[in-house]
């Protein structure tokens, strides 16, 4: 079992990173296809990916990217319906999947419109099916993240630890977070960890103390959740903007 240290890229402007992040992704997959013959992606939410998400819908990406063979899943959910703009789903729908071609079989939503509990065991059926013989989740090829100004990622808020050691797949949170729809279903983080590869997307200097925690600070995943986030075969790359790494020690 090798566990790598996390990679961290800053850049001059969120522009760059998404670019960046668009070449990797595209790169990622087309590697994935050739040795496994599929893709296993899992989506964020929240608005940090959107500009990501329409550039993957654009030209050389549309074309360049095997959608064909992309399954694509989703870290967390918002319990709403898939119209509602708060919807993680929904949003991915417009800004990326409705303008490609993966097939409408190989998206998997989490059930929006259930009970969370009931969600949360629903996905976690549908990550058992692309699972190999033996396992309860499949090992995800690449697998995006935020970064909440308080420190979550995904729904793995402050304050609530645990699920790793019980194999739970996809839980149900009830967390405030601004405005945001409160119940929610999150992938656990023993999920995460077997993932080939991580990034996290973060920019805005309102993201700086929570990436300096994170990244500098003591381990302390109650206080900082996404440090829960170490993957045991893979790797993590932090995809920072300027102003959200200015709280860094090693910023430069
Ligand atoms: C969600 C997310 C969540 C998000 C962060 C950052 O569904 O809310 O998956 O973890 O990534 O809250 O959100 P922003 O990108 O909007 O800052």
């Amino acid at each position: 079992m090798t566990m790598f240290p996390p990679q961290l890229l800053i850049f001059e402007t969120a522009a760059e990173l998404h670019h960046v992040a668009a070449a990797y992704w595209r790169r990622l997959a087309q590697e994935a296809v050739e040795v496994r013959g599929r893709f296993l992606l899992v989506l964020a939410g929240g608005s940090t990916p959107k500009p990501l998400y329409r550039r993957m819908a654009q030209s050389p990406y549309r074309e360049d990217v095997p959608w064909s063979q992309t399954h694509v899943f989703w870290g967390d959910e918002r319990m709403t319906s898939p119209e509602d703009p708060e919807s993680n789903y929904g949003q991915a729908r417009e800004t990326l999947l409705s303008q490609v071609p993966v097939p409408p079989e190989q998206v998997h939503p989490v059930p929006g419109k259930l009970e969370p509990e009931e969600a949360a065991l629903a996905y976690g059926e549908t990550l058992a099916r692309w699972a190999r013989a033996g396992r309860s989740w499949p090992r995800f090829d690449l697998v995006l993240l935020g970064l909440g100004s308080d420190g979550h990622t995904a729904s793995l808020f402050p304050g609530s630890t645990g699920g790793e050691e019980e194999g739970v797949p996809a839980r149900a949170v009830h967390a405030e977070y601004g405005d945001r729809p409160a119940d929610r279903v999150t992938l656990t983080p023993p999920v995460f960890n077997s993932a080939r590869q991580i990034f996290f997307l973060v920019t805005g200097e309102e993201k700086a103390e929570a990436v300096a925690g994170v990244l500098d600070g003591e381990y302390d995943p109650g206080r900082w959740p996404a440090q829960r986030i170490r993957p045991e075969d893979g790797r993590v790359s932090w995809l920072v903007d300027r102003a959200a790494a200015t709280q860094l020690v090693d910023e430069f």
